[in-house]
């Protein structure tokens, strides 16, 4: 399952269920987690990880891809037993919904290995319950998500785009960057500006130059706010020859617009050199959504 990125990520106000309305570019990009679904006797969900994180992540109820699992069995009756193993590349609490592509890749391959027969829409609307950013992480390509984000709709781009990501020690609370923006907007601080039709007709031009003056987040100054050093890395892309950069979703994770992959390496080891990163990814975007391998 891929990780994404947020091309251009417009939030609207608080509602009262405490999510906020969002209009959002999501692409899926080439940085992927791979789950693996056995069947066990009995009712237990096991989980294992390797890689990316792997200490760091919890192996019970508290782990969305266990959370996926259940749901999947309660929507079918199925009995729930399973071990599931997680192969992490996508960066933890990054804001490239890794998490969402765990759950997503858990569902799939659960579905899969029962043979529910659910079908996408049945599927599509047990992710949504499951966080907002899941029911892109089955679909994957380049998409316009409104409501929380778990309303899709195809968009088109034309040719590949290349991004470099610059991934920080540690994450950062996606609730925690909300939170920071409604006290930002109650407070009068300058907000980011968010064009998404911009970033829509850049993205069907499938000119870099074009794209690199649509893309905004609307969480990018709340996220350096409660991370300062965010900031200096934005920079620091910039000066290393990056067509623009912004924080990835919630971030702390910052995703750099590069015109190709020569550019991606290069960028991306400037950026390593100068230290201001913990590692910089090279990937490159639309790719599939969530997918059965065996
Ligand atoms: O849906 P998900 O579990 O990914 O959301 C995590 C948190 O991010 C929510 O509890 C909420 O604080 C915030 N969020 C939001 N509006 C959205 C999506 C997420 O406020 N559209």
């Amino acid at each position: 399952m891929p990780a994404k990125v947020n091309v251009v990520l417009d939030v609207g106000p608080l509602r009262p269920d405490g999510f906020h309305d969002l209009t959002t570019v999501f692409q899926a990009i080439s940085l992927f987690d791979v789950v693996t679904a056995e069947a066990v006797a009995g009712d237990e969900v096991s989980l294992r990880i390797v890689g990316e994180g792997a200490d760091e992540l919890p192996l019970d109820d508290g782990n969305l891809a266990v959370r996926a699992v259940r749901a999947l069995a309660a929507r079918t009756g199925h009995s729930p037993g399973v071990r599931l193993t997680l192969e992490k590349s996508i960066p933890v609490a990054g804001g490239l919904a890794g998490g969402s592509a765990d759950a997503a890749g858990a569902l799939l391959a659960c579905d899969t290995l029962w043979g529910t027969g659910l079908g996408d829409v049945a599927l599509a609307a047990l992710a949504a319950d499951l966080g907002s950013d899941v029911p892109f992480a089955l679909h994957g390509g380049t998409a316009l998500g409104t409501g929380r984000g778990e309303t899709l709709v195809e968009v088109l781009a034309l040719g590949t785009v290349h991004w470099v990501l610059g991934v920080a020690d540690g994450g950062l609370s996606t609730p925690a960057v909300y939170a920071e923006l409604d006290a930002s907007r109650a407070a009068g601080l300058p907000q980011a500006d968010v064009e998404v039709d911009a970033a829509l007709a850049a993205l069907r031009s499938g000119e870099p130059a074009k794209l690199a003056l649509a893309l905004g987040n609307s969480l990018s100054p709340a996220a350096c706010r409660l991370r300062p050093a965010l900031t200096s890395v934005l920079a620091a892309g910039m000066e290393c020859g990056a067509l623009a950069a912004q924080i990835s979703g919630s971030g702390p994770t910052v995703m750099f617009l590069v015109s190709d992959s020569g550019h991606g390496h290069e960028l991306a080891r400037r950026l390593t050199d100068r230290g201001v990163i913990r590692k910089a990814l090279v990937a490159h975007g639309p790719v599939q959504g969530a997918r059965v391998l065996s």
